[in-house]
């Protein structure tokens, strides 16, 4: 018999967080068993979903595309609600259309894109290898990095095309190549957000799943589809403000007698200074915040941390992408800013006013057809120095940058595309996440994010009377970086969301509709 409500502490209102939430509180006969709260140390819901207003428009600082439609629970969400459509603008990127875009060298110099496409296609048949779609017959070592990988490969390419050319045009051909093969690389490098690819594990890379069918921006915004599942809770069920700053929890021992009354097994303290007691608790907070956490100096975890947890954790890597907005003043009717894909130079033919930050960052576009909004996206070490820059020396290097690149193709570059107002994410330094998404790093695998999955304490397997055994699900793990083949996304947090719900609901004997 149960006498009381089991509390379920929530921890985090982020995409996992909220499903979870959603899922518990709907699934039916569940409300009687369950006494269920969301407490997010942020004073928004979302995470690292954070629609948001940029000179007019509606634009994503976190999340921003539904990676693949066909079985996507983010696009069913948000075509249920309707969220795909939209009478106002919005950041759509359908600019981004390979036909549309024009490459260009740093010094100006526009490439045809029959120069660059033998480039583009050999990275996308390195990719397609890499993720499997394609196989090949080269022996593959078994620790190897996707950037070591590529590196052979982009060398292969040029001993089987061996051309005409001679001395200063040669070396002048391959110096291009080589810039294109690295703009590729950088646009790897934010989807991964590995500073380098040499950190990101080219076996680990296979078990990566991608969705079929296009890779869409939600017209509404991605807020839409978090607001839609937390429409389902009553009223005070998410509590914002509220950082939690240590968990402690029982691994080995019974419950805690205090004055005689059985106290839940989880204590956790807050930032001003309360206590919540909980039987169970969801912590979903990210891979930064957990990396965190588990150094000897934070002691988030009291007792630490299993050590299979702290291992799995301290390997799996994140990273930090950010996104800038740049708000262009008024543009001549009939002039379009290009969907610019930059290819810079290496070494000693580089133009010294371009900022180091801005040389692995791969476009620089309207964020849709004609708009004045432009964006470019930076990865590692340059997202990290952007987010310490002021306002005024990421416009001055931008403006450099761009006049630098259009010199050819747009005359009067530099007084037509006045940059007025920037808009930055800056994801690496705050503390709610303390980076963007998850990688397998090259000392890691696809154990760690299973790992990553397990809930604590765990299962007691041995001889032992099994009477001593601590309560069990004390602390369950959902997140982004809990998902074994959808890290990193949206719908990778909700389907880990999903998990952990299910979990309990099993526990409980609840029924799952
Ligand atoms: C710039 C950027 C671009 C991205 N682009 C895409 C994309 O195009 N497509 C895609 O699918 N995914 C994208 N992602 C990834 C996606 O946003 C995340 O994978 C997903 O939103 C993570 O959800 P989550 O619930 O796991 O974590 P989070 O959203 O981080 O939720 C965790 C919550 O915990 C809270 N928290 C942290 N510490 C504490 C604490 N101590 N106490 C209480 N609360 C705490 C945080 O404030 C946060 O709200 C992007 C992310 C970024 C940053
Ligand atoms: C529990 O015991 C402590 C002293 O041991 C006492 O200060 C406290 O008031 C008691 N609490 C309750 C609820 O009885
Ligand atoms: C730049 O060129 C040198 C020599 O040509 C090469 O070794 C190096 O890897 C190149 N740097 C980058 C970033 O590609
Ligand atoms: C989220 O968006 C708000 C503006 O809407 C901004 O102030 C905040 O810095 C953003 N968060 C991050 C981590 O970029």
């Amino acid at each position: 018999m149960v006498s009381k409500k089991a509390k379920v502490v929530i921890i985090g209102a982020g995409m996992a967080g909220l499903t979870a939430a959603n899922k518990l509180y709907t699934t039916a006969g569940c409300k009687d068993l369950l006494d269920l709260c969301v407490v997010e140390g942020g004073n928004r819901i979302g995470g690292r979903i954070n629609t948001s207003e940029f000179g007019g428009d509606r634009i994503e600082l976190g999340a921003t595309w539904i990676h693949g439609i066909g079985g996507s629970p983010v696009h069913e969400i948000a075509q249920q609600i309707n969220s795909l459509q939209s009478e106002q603008p919005w950041e759509c990127m359908d600019g981004l259309l390979e036909t549309e875009a024009i490459t260009i060298a740093e010094d100006g110099y526009v490439l045809d894109s029959s120069f660059v496409e033998p480039i583009s296609n050999l990275f996308n048949k390195l990719m397609d290898i890499s993720q499997s779609k394609l196989v090949t017959q080269n022996e593959i070592p078994n620790v190897m990095s996707v950037g070591s990988f590529l590196r052979r490969g982009i060398d292969a390419y040029w001993d089987e095309h061996v051309d005409e050319l001679e001395g200063l045009d040669k070396r002048r051909k391959r110096s291009l190549e080589q810039g294109i093969f690295a703009m590729f690389e950088s646009i790897q490098r934010t989807y991964t957000s590995a500073n380098d690819l040499e950190m990101l594990d080219f076996n680990a890379e296979k078990e990566y799943c991608m969705f079929p069918g296009e890779e869409i921006t939600i017209a509404k915004g991605y807020l839409s589809v978090i607001e839609s599942l937390a429409s389902v809770l009553p009223p005070g069920l998410i509590q914002l403000g509220r950082k939690v700053t240590k968990i402690e929890w029982q691994p080995d021992e019974l419950l805690e007698i205090e004055n005689g009354t059985n106290k839940p097994p989880v204590k956790l303290h807050f930032v001003d200074g309360s206590i919540m007691y909980a039987d169970h608790v969801i912590v979903t907070v990210s891979l930064g915040v957990l990396k965190q956490g588990i150094r000897e100096d934070s002691g988030m975890f009291n007792p630490p941390l299993a050590s299979f947890k702290t291992e799995a954790i301290t390997r799996l890597g994140f990273g930090v992408v950010n996104k800038v907005f740049l708000k262009l003043t008024s543009i001549p009717d009939g002039i379009n800013f290009p969907y610019l894909q930059m290819v810079f130079h290496n070494e000693s033919e580089q133009n010294p006013k371009i900022p180091w930050w801005m040389r692995r960052t791969a476009n620089l576009c309207p964020i849709y057809g004609n708009s004045n909004v432009l964006l470019s996206w930076f990865v590692g070490k340059e997202a990290l120095e952007v987010e310490s820059l002021s306002d005024e020396e990421i416009i001055d290097g931008f403006s450099k940058t761009i006049s630098s690149f259009l010199i050819n193709s747009h005359s009067d570059a530099e007084s037509m595309f006045k940059v007025e107002k920037v808009l930055k994410s800056q994801w690496g330094n705050d503390p709610l996440f303390l980076g963007s998404y998850s990688y397998v790093a090259i000392e890691s695998s696809g154990d760690d994010l299973d790992a990553m999955a397990e809930p604590l304490p765990k299962k007691i397997t041995s001889l032992h009377d099994s009477n001593v055994s601590p309560p069990p699900l004390q602390i369950l793990f959902a997140g982004e970086a809990t998902h074994r083949t959808h890290y990193s996304t949206t719908h990778g947090a909700y389907f880990s969301g999903i998990r952990e719900a299910n979990r309990l609901l099993q526990h409980y004997h609840c029924i799952d509709i």
